[in-house]
């Protein structure tokens, strides 16, 4: 397993460019099941969550190509395996996201369940009751998911929680639908409003995009001649780096990334003493070399503070100036990165889903274990102000969702390097 070793110290500087959104690129990837007619996707990063859906895709038959420009051509016209294989969907649980246009667009979807993960039990009960509700016909055995339905009828759902990749499964299940559907109390998040305009793009009728409400007029068959679609920048990559300089009491520069992705990060960084400077499509944090002012925070669903982001604050907090409080609404088991920040000197205390983090001046390197995708990033950022070297083990985390993230720190000025197994 990869190790990654960072030497802390370095103040942070320089610029970015943002890769393209992993949250985005998985759905919209998943999206061209539907599409009867060859379709060119752009701003993919290179990731191994990218990686694993495009082996999924073609394990169910659909041709895949990329060209010199590392777009990505697919054409969905010859599927002939209806199944997401266990031994894939384990390892990526948004694999989930087939569900839906299969179904939609073959009748048949035979998906494996996907299991918990570190960060919680995650179930998948909303995507199965909503398939219910508009005429698919779903069994659980043996560990998948069998589901069958001749054409899903449109129908009105009110989702019982707000789900990101739950929202996105039935969007995708209902633009093939007959009739009219509504998704009330659906997601608001970037990425969803990203899938929603790649289908409408294709030839869907959705109304209502950045709305908790869609309606879906279903349509007989999508798909355009010489379409390509470049995914939206990754808001959560973006708000790592900028906390990254913010730790280090730094001052960066991010291209290709609209701050209204990303606003109620931007306050918080204001809140800890960033100036933020912002344009259409550019976002700039200058800490003037000072240490950060402790923030409390609550994560919730889009527009408010995003659960991808707490992991990374929580780092900043560790050795920011003051007491903060931070509270994990969205997942049940989302503070594994606080006993490995411990081990780094980080004084927190947990009760229940709220983290207490006191600031202390300094925070000492030690081996730590990354367990999830963003409680690796807090890691890292911890490791950039930690006196020492801190090694971050298990960092195949990392790399499914942070494209090239050593190349981009160590472009930004940090001493990082990865130690092959
Ligand atoms: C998406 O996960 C993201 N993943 C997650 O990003 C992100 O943390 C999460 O949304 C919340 O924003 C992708 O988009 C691929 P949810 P998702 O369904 O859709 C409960 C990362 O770091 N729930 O919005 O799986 C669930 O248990 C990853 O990039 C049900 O109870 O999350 C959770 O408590 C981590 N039943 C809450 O809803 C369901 O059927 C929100 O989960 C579905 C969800």
């Amino acid at each position: 397993m990869d190790k990654l070793l960072i030497t802390g110290g370095q103040q942070l500087s320089g610029t970015l460019t943002v890769s393209g959104a992993k949250n985005s690129a998985l759905p919209i990837l998943a999206a061209t099941i539907l599409s009867d007619k060859p379709v060119s996707i752009g701003n993919i990063p290179h990731l191994h969550d990218i990686t694993t859906t495009l082996e999924l895709l073609g394990c169910i038959g659909v041709d895949i190509s990329i060209d010199e420009k590392l777009n990505i051509e697919i054409n969905s016209n010859d599927i002939h395996n209806l199944t997401a294989p266990y031994e894939l969907v384990r390892t990526m649980r948004s694999s989930i996201l087939v569900l839906g246009p299969l179904l939609a667009r073959f009748g048949e979807a035979n998906v494996a369940l996907p299991g918990g993960c570190a960060i919680g039990a995650r179930p998948v009960n909303i995507h199965l009751d909503g398939l219910k509700k508009m005429g698919a016909e779903i069994r659980v055995e043996n560990g998948y998911i069998h589901a069958k339905a001749s054409r899903l009828k449109g129908c009105h759902l009110v989702l019982e929680q707000i789900t990101v990749t739950g929202t996105e499964n039935l969007l995708m299940a209902a633009v093939l639908a007959e009739g009219t559907t509504v998704i009330e109390n659906a997601a608001r998040e970037p990425e969803i409003n990203d899938l929603a305009n790649f289908l409408n793009t294709l030839g869907a009728d959705i109304s209502g995009i950045g709305t908790n409400v869609l309606t879906i007029e279903g349509v007989k068959r999508l798909g355009i001649e010489n379409l390509h679609y470049d995914v939206l920048a990754d808001r959560i990559e973006a708000g790592t780096y900028l906390v990254a300089a913010a730790i280090t009491s730094g001052s960066i520069t991010l291209k290709n990334i609209s701050p209204h992705l990303l606003d109620a990060v931007l306050e918080k960084l204001k809140e800890a003493g960033a100036i933020i400077e912002t344009g259409d499509d550019w976002i700039s944090l200058d800490m003037q070399g000072k240490r950060p002012t402790a923030v409390s925070l609550r994560t919730a669903p889009f527009p408010a503070f995003p659960t991808d982001m707490q992991a990374q604050f929580m780092a900043m907090n560790c050795i920011a100036e003051g007491t903060s409080t931070v509270t994990e609404t969205i997942f049940e088991n989302r503070f594994m990165h606080v006993q490995e920040l411990q081990r780094m000197g980080a004084n927190i205390k947990l009760e229940s889903n709220t983290a207490i983090c006191t600031g202390t001046e300094l925070l000492t390197a030690a081996p730590v274990t990354a367990t999830d995708l963003r409680a690796s990033a807090s890691l890292i950022i911890a490791g950039l102000v930690a006196q020492g070297e801190t090694l971050v083990e298990q960092i195949y985390h990392i790399d499914r969702g942070y494209d090239h993230i050593e190349e981009k720190l160590s472009q930004l000025g940090a001493i990082i390097r990865r130690i092959p197994r």
